[in-house]
């Protein structure tokens, strides 16, 4: 194995910028109002972002015994097997036909893992990972954020308009990163996402967390040959094509994942705070550090599924203490995270809570 020495985590790592509070605020308003307007117009609240579940699996996360030290921390420290959650969504806030191609995510819950507890106020047993298929961010931080939030839909009309919609968000979106000097390939590619069966893919964190006394960003790549069969692979242009494709799948076949993490190694060229760097694999590659098993099962069940939508939330946020998330877009979707829950769990009137640690 290509042998790193990584950084250990100091305080110095991050900086918060003295804008950065106000910016967060101001998202989060800015999330709270447009996920409560569009509640109240659909009578339902969803995720204020990432609304479109498309699967809710069980499956199982087995960390080996035979990590090297570097890699054999936090979750990762001991070896052993624990049940998983995973929710396969896209990102915008509607309910949008999947002929609108846009980036493909999944979540992972890690149910009943050992160790302190990053928040110990906050109740919960499990540790969880949200990966989107790119290994970077759009933007920095969240102050760029800040004149995209226009693009959150603040009506029921704005929300079906589904085409109009996205490409109102990729025009102000592109806007915010050129008016910063940046190039705006990658939000470009956003509207234009090859139409690609989810299970091909490979999922990343973009952002990075604690690993142990290190720094990490991680990834979940497909393994198995039923999943590598699928790379590339198109979808047809459906209203519901990755239900369909994922229910397609699941019925017949299972899969299998690595879970990589790839060390900080170099702060200048793998930085903490600017999301929108991905960090060179040449300086540290992402290694396996678990592998995740998903048997053939009913991947979406229309009575059981959207309850289960309701009542849940993955969150970088609810974890152990030993993969706190690091960086300005990790603290800025701590609060509008929590916005969304509330706003969602309020209106719904469905407590969110952690499943059963059996
Ligand atoms: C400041 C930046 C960000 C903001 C404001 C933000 C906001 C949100 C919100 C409000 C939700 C819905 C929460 C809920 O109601 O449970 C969400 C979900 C999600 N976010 Fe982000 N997010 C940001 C950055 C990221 C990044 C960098 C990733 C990269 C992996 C990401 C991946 C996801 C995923 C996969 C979900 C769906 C989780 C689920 O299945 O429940 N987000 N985000």
């Amino acid at each position: 194995m290509h042998s790193i020495s990584p950084i250990a985590y100091t305080p110095a790592c991050e900086t918060v910028r003295k804008d950065e509070a106000d910016a967060i605020r101001t998202l989060q308003d800015a999330f709270a109002s447009s996920a409560g307007e569009l509640a109240e117009a659909r009578g339902h609240a969803c995720r204020a972002v990432h609304a479109k579940g498309h699967a809710l699996l069980r499956g199982t996360l087995t960390v080996p015994g035979s990590l090297p030290a570097q890699y054999a921390q936090g979750l990762f420290a001991q070896p052993g097997s624990y049940a998983v959650l995973l929710r396969w969504s896209s990102p915008p806030a509607g309910q949008l036909p999947d002929s609108i191609s846009t980036p493909r995510a999944v979540a992972l819950k890690v149910i009943g893992v050992p160790g302190e507890r990053l928040d110990a106020s906050r109740p919960g047993h499990s540790q969880d990972f949200l990966l989107v298929n790119a290994p970077a961010f759009a933007l920095p931080d969240p102050q760029s954020l800040l004149p995209a939030r226009a693009l959150l839909p603040a009506s029921a009309e704005g929300f079906e308009t589904g085409k109009k919609l996205l490409s109102s968000v990729l025009r102000t979106v592109e806007g915010a990163i050129e008016a910063l000097g940046g190039s705006s390939v990658k939000v470009k590619g956003i509207g234009g996402e090859p139409q690609r069966h989810p299970l091909g893919e490979t999922y990343y964190s973009q952002t990075p967390f604690l690993y142990g006394p290190y720094m990490a960003k991680f990834a979940l790549a497909p393994v198995s040959d039923s999943l590598l069969a699928l790379r590339g692979a198109p979808l047809d242009n459906g209203d519901d094509a990755q239900r369909e494709a994922l229910a397609a799948h699941f019925a017949r076949q299972g899969g299998e994942w690595e879970l990589r993490a790839q060390l900080c190694t170099d702060l200048d060229q793998m930085p903490v705070e600017d999301a929108s760097r991905e960090w060179p694999e040449a300086l540290s590659p992402y290694v396996a550090v678990a592998r995740l098993v998903v048997q053939p099962q009913q991947s979406w069940d229309p009575v059981v599924s959207p309850r289960l939508e309701d009542e849940t939330a993955f969150d970088p946020w609810n974890c152990v203490a030993a993969h706190r998330p690091l960086g300005a877009i990790n603290r800025a979707r701590s609060e509008v995270m929590r916005t969304s829950r509330e706003v969602r769990s309020n209106f719904n009137r469905c407590p969110i809570h952690e499943p059963p640690t059996c």
